[in-house]
C-alpha cells in the first residue's frame, strides 16, 4: 500500500510514512519517525487509534463480532478444545499435537503446587479481604520464591515461569477464597483436569469426599476460554508496558491484576450482579435505562459497551448458550437474575441511545452469572478472570520479549503546563494569582497578618 504523505499547514510536503499490512483488520501508518521528522507527535489518549504493537494471537473484528484466537474462532475452541490446550495455543500460535499436549499438561499439572511457606501470606490478610488484594500480593511475591525462573533473557526460564505462573493461579484463587471463609486450604490432585482441580480445591473439604461435578468442569472450561485473551486491552497493554522494562514475569502479572481489578474492566462482573441484584425486579428496568443515559447520572449499565465491539460480543452470545445449558442441567429453572438480565438486555437494545452508541452486552453481562450457577462468590468473579487472563498476559509478554522490535515502553506527551518561568520566593507566592487565603489567626510578633481577621 502507497505511503501516507504530511503535508504542513502550507502545503508542503513534511515526511511520508509507510503502511504496515494487517493479516486481517486495519493496517496502521508507521509514524515512528514523525517527531524527528515533522517535529510533531500523534495525540490519541485511550490508544483508540492507535497500533501499540504488532502481534500475532488475538484478533477482535468489533464491526462483526468476531473472535479469533490465532485465526480459530472463539465458539469453535469452546465447543471443542479444553483450558489448557487453548492455553498452549495462544502461547506457541499451534493446536497442540497430542505428544505436545500431554507434556504441557504433565508440567502444568506438577507445577500446580504452591511453596509452602507462601500459604502464611494469607493469614497477614484480613479474612474479608477482596480477593484481587490477595491475589495481587500472593502473585507480587513469586519471584521472592522461585528465584530460578527469572531470568527474562533465557528462554528456558521464561518458559518455566510460564508453566509456574499458569499452574498456580487456580491453587492461589481457591486459597485466596479458603481464606475468606476461614475452612482449611486444600492441595491440587495431579489425577483431576485443569478445571476439575480448580473446583476440587475451591469447593472439596477435609471431611468429606468431593467429586468435581462434570457439567460445572465443562462451564468452568468455557468460562476460562472465553476471558483467555482479548488483544491490546487496559489489563494486557499494562502487562506489555510493565514486561517492556524487562520486569519479571511474575510482577507483570502481578501488574495485569491491578489493572484488571477496575470496575470498568475485569471488575464489571461482579458489578453486574450487584447491580442485577439491586435493580431486583423488572419495574425497576426502565429507571436504570434513563439513568443509563442520564449524563449527570453517574449510574451505567454495567456489562454494556465495549471500546472495540461496536456489535454483539462473541463471548457473551457464548456465554449466554452456556448458562441456559447449565440452568437446564442443574435443572435451576428458571433464574430470576437472568430472567431479568435478558429483559434488561432487551430494553436496552430497543433504546435509540444504545443503539446509536452500539452498546451490547459484553464479555461480562452473562459469566457472572454462570460462575454465581457454579457456586462461586461474587467477590471472586474477577479473581476467576485473573485466572482465565494470565494466559493471555504469558502470552502477550512471551510475544513482545520475542520481538526484536520491542522497545521499553516511553509514550511522549501533549504537555499543557507552564512555561519555564523564575523562581518565587515563599515571600511572594500566592493561590492561583491571588492572596494565600490562610487561615485567621494571631500574626507572629513582627508579622502583618496576611488575611483573615
Ligand atoms: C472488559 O478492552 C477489552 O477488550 C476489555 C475486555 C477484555 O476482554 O479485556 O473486553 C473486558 O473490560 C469489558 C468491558 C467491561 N466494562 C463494563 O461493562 C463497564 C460498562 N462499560 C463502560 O464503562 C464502557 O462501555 C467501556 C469502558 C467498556 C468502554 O468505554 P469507552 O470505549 O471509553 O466508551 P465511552 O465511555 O467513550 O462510551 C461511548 C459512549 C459515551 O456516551 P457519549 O459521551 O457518546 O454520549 O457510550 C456511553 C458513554 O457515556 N456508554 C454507556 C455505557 N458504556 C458507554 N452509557 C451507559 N452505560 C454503559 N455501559
Amino acid at each position: 500500500m502507497a505511503d501516507y504523505t504530511l503535508h504542513d499547514p502550507d502545503g508542503r510536503t513534511v515526511a511520508r510514512f509507510p503502511v504496515l499490512d494487517a493479516t486481517v483488520g486495519a493496517n496502521s501508518v508507521d509514524v515512528r519517525a514523525l517527531l524527528d521528522t515533522a517535529g510533531i507527535t500523534t495525540y490519541d489518549p485511550g490508544f483508540s487509534s492507535t497500533s501499540s504493537c504488532n502481534s500475532a494471537i488475538t484478533f477482535v473484528d468489533g464491526d462483526n463480532g468476531v473472535l479469533l484466537y490465532r485465526g480459530y474462532s472463539i465458539d469453535q475452541l469452546v465447543e471443542h478444545s479444553s483450558f489448557v490446550e487453548v492455553a498452549y495455543l495462544l502461547l506457541f500460535g499451534e493446536l497442540p499435537t497430542p505428544a505436545q499436549l500431554q507434556s504441557f499438561t504433565h508440567d502444568v499439572t506438577y507445577h500446580s503446587m504452591l511453596h509452602e511457606q507462601l500459604s502464611s501470606f494469607y493469614r497477614g490478610f484480613r479474612r474479608d479481604a477482596h480477593p484481587m488484594a490477595v491475589l495481587l500480593g500472593v502473585v507480587g511475591a513469586l519471584s521472592a520464591f522461585y528465584p530460578d525462573s527469572i531470568d527474562v533473557f533465557d528462554p528456558r526460564q521464561r518458559l518455566v515461569s510460564i508453566e509456574r505462573l499458569i499452574a498456580k493461579m487456580p491453587t492461589i484463587t481457591a486459597m485466596a477464597y479458603k481464606y475468606t471463609i476461614g475452612q482449611p486450604f486444600v492441595y491440587p490432585r495431579n489425577d483431576l483436569d485443569y478445571c476439575s482441580n480448580f473446583l476440587h480445591m475451591m469447593f472439596s473439604v477435609p471431611a468429606e469426599p468431593y467429586e468435581p461435578s462434570k457439567i460445572l468442569s465443562k462451564a468452568m472450561n468455557a468460562l476460562l476460554i472465553v476471558q483467555a485473551d482479548h488483544e491490546q486491552n487496559a489489563s494486557t497493554s499494562t502487562v506489555r508496558t510493565v514486561g517492556s522494562s524487562r520486569a519479571n514475569p511474575f510482577a507483570c502479572v502481578a501488574a495485569g491484576i491491578s489493572s484488571l481489578w477496575g470496575p470498568i474492566h475485569g471488575g464489571a462482573n461482579e458489578a453486574v450482579v450487584n447491580m442485577l441484584q439491586e435493580l431486583g425486579s423488572k419495574a425497576n428496568l426502565p429507571d436504570a435505562i434513563r439513568r443509563a443515559k442520564d449524563k449527570n447520572d453517574p449510574f451505567r449499565l454495567m456489562g454494556f459497551g465495549h471500546r472495540v465491539y461496536k456489535s454483539y460480543d462473541p463471548r457473551a452470545k457464548v456465554m449466554r448458550r452456556i448458562y441456559e445449558e447449565l440452568l437446564e442441567e442443574l435443572d435451576l429453572g428458571n433464574d430470576p437474575l437472568f430472567e431479568l438480565a435478558k429483559e434488561l438486555e432487551r430494553l436496552a437494545l430497543e433504546d435509540d441511545y444504545f443503539v446509536q452508541r452500539k452498546l451490547y452486552p459484553n464479555v461480562d453481562f452473562y459469566s457472572g452469572l454462570i460462575m454465581k450457577a457454579i457456586g462461586i462468590p461474587i467477590n471472586m468473579f474477577t479473581a476467576i478472570f485473573a485466572l482465565s487472563r494470565t494466559v493471555g498476559w504469558l502470552s502477550h509478554w512471551k510475544e513482545m520479549i520475542e520481538d526484536p522490535d520491542q522497545r521499553i515502553t516511553r509514550p511522549r506527551q501533549l504537555y499543557v503546563g507552564p512555561a519555564q518561568r523564575p523562581y518565587a520566593d515563599i515571600a511572594h507566592r500566592s493561590v492561583n494569582g491571588s492572596p494565600a487565603k490562610l487561615p485567621a489567626g494571631p500574626a507572629m510578633p513582627g508579622e502583618k497578618s496576611i488575611v483573615g481577621g
